[in-house]
């Protein structure tokens, strides 16, 4: 074959309980990789495509109560299909960097851990209908009273799991985690009890290191 070959995009989540700075660390980033001319797409979930942003409505809006634990997990997982097929792999096909605030790792910790154990639940779904996995996943680790009182601070219709409380926070933290240990290729945890600009420095490091 002729010519260069195609530039190969890259697939990077953020990760974390609310309120640790994920949306801001993934805007900075997308900024800071857009000045140095990379072609960009920021994204988030659920959401991405509109489809999903719609499904976001039916999972964050309304009586938290309304869905079993099992239906959530189909709901979330198929956003994230509509977002795969018309955002995520378009984007990735065409050698883009896709920023994408919250992926797969939302649902085993959230879905898979908050109401009893779903998480072979969750995996088992991943695998039939999803099958991506992030090449570089940011997790933005901080103290779970800090994150509520920042998340908290932000007005907003949205049900997120920050309402259920401070203990569900801490668990979902530890979670996270343990989550980096278990896919310690592609996790790199980030201290997110700092000021923005440092943390936005370690991101900017750690991309250019891992990946670029
Ligand atoms: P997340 O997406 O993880 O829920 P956000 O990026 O939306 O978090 O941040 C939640 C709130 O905390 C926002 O008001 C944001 O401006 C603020 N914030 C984000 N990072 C920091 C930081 N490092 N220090 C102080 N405040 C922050
Ligand atoms: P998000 O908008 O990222 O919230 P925040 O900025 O507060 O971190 O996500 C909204 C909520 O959706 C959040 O409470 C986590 C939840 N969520 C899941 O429960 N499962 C998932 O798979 C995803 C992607 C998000």
């Amino acid at each position: 074959m002729n010519g260069k070959p195609a530039a190969r995009g890259c697939f990077i989540t953020f990760e974390g309980i609310d309120g640790s700075g994920k949306s801001t660390q993934a805007r900075l980033l997308a900024e800071h990789l857009k000045a140095n001319g990379r072609d960009v797409v920021l994204t988030r979930e659920p959401g991405g495509s509109s489809g999903a942003e719609e499904i976001r409505k039916l999972v964050l809006e309304g009586d938290p109560e309304r869905w079993s634990a099992e239906t959530e997990i189909l709901l979330f997982t198929a956003a994230r299909r509509d977002h795969l097929e018309r955002t995520i792999r378009p984007a990735l096909a065409s050698g883009k960097v896709v920023i994408c605030d919250r992926f797969a790792d939302s649902t085993r910790m959230y879905q898979g851990l908050s109401r009893g154990d779903l998480r072979p639940v969750v995996d088992q779904l991943h695998s039939l209908m999803i099958g991506q996995e992030p090449d570089l996943t940011l997790l933005i680790d901080m103290d779970p009273d800090t994150g509520l009182s920042r998340a908290k601070a932000r007005q907003g219709t949205e049900e997120r799991f920050e309402d259920f409380g401070p203990d569900l926070q801490r668990r979902m933290r530890a979670g996270f985690l343990a989550l980096a240990k278990e896919f310690p290729d592609r996790f790199r945890v980030v201290d997110g009890g700092r000021d923005i600009e440092t943390v936005a420095k370690d991101v900017a490091d750690i991309v250019t290191r891992s990946l670029l």
